[in-house]
């Protein structure tokens, strides 16, 4: 099988952390609320930083860290749903920031949430396609920039972030299975020229669908691999809520789900890849496992994917 095997991570975050308690200074929440609603204790919001900013320095990080000739990189995706414009795309600056060849396919991908895992299943058909051995995948967000932060439901929710990924064909397992059910209302943000820019969410409405999408997306992905549950080592889902995680987890008991939104909340198409990046770097990626990757996220888009390290 030509699977794709991931050749290192990065990520970027930036400076300024704000706590829950910083958040309720600004509106009528508290850190008990958030902690056992969400799980999340802090965030990470831009200052100086940008999307294509955090893109960059995750980008950098991985593509240094695979020790590759960059030249050979084909492909440069950003996923996305932040990018600073509406053109030119967050991919062409990494590009150009990266010093990258300019026969190059740079471009960026909206796909909310479930972006990075979208983004692993058009890695692979384009590295099938194409000459050059390597693609970059980042995800990539400003997601305070489109926060309303006088609303309590959704600006305690989210945060800033990057995380990229240098990716080739291997003949690694690698399945990925994508769907998108074209819901406008439950979770959405205006773009260009419109005036309320802000993002908007049914809260609970977007947990019963993630809860229901997680299970389905572990269970096709399964079917598609032949793979049962127990050889699964890891799943890594889009962090979104804790209490989203540990509903399904408990469908599945004895495999370890990776969380880490404590610490940088939702991040969006980027949370997928900064979960992979700090599992590398605690060293609990080992050649030959396999992990199950989920994401979801607006439009009602969902994606799983099983991923040999
Ligand atoms: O990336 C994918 C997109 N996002 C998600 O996956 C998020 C999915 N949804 C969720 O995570 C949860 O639905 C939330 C965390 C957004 C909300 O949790 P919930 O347990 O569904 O709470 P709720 O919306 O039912 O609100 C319960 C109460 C309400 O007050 P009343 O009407 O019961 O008096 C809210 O006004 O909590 C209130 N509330 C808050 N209170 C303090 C809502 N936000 C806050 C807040 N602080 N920040």
């Amino acid at each position: 099988m030509q699977g794709i095997k991931i050749v290192a991570t990065g990520r970027a975050l930036p400076r300024k952390i704000v706590t829950n308690d910083d958040l309720s200074r600004l509106v009528d929440t508290n850190d008990e609320w958030i902690r056992t609603r969400t799980g999340i204790r802090q965030r990470y919001f831009c200052e100086e930083e940008t999307c294509q900013s955090l893109a960059i320095e995750a980008a950098f990080q991985a593509v240094e860290r695979a020790g590759i000739n960059k030249q050979e990189i084909g492909t440069v995706i950003v996923a996305t749903a932040t990018a600073d414009n509406v053109f030119p795309s967050v991919a062409c600056m990494v590009q150009n920031a990266l010093g990258l060849s300019k026969e190059v396919m740079a471009f960026d991908l909206s796909a909310a949430c479930s972006g990075f895992l979208y983004g692993l299943g058009v890695c692979h058909s384009v590295l099938l396609n194409q000459k050059k051995k390597y693609a970059l995948l980042i995800g990539s967000e400003q997601m305070s920039r489109i926060l309303d932060m006088e609303d309590r439901s959704t600006c305690v929710l989210f945060g800033d972030g990057a995380g990229a990924a240098v990716i080739t064909l291997d003949e690694n397992e690698f399945y990925q299975k994508a769907w998108s059910d074209g819901n406008s209302e439950a979770l959405s943000c205006k773009g260009a020229g419109y005036d309320n820019q802000h993002l908007s969410m049914e809260g609970s409405k977007v947990f019963k669908f993630a809860v229901k999408v997680i299970a389905q997306g572990i269970e096709e992905i399964l079917a598609e691999s032949g793979k049962t549950i127990g050889e699964i080592d890891y799943i890594v889902c889009h962090q979104a809520n804790e209490r989203i995680i540990d509903h399904v987890s408990r469908k599945y008991e004895g495999v370890k789900f990776y969380k880490n939104m404590d610490r940088y909340a939702n991040t969006s198409a980027a949370s997928i890849p900064i979960a992979l990046d700090e599992m590398y770097e605690k060293g609990m990626l080992k050649e030959g496992m396999q992990v199950i990757l989920v994401g979801f996220g607006a439009g009602f888009t969902w994606s799983s994917a099983l991923l040999t390290i």
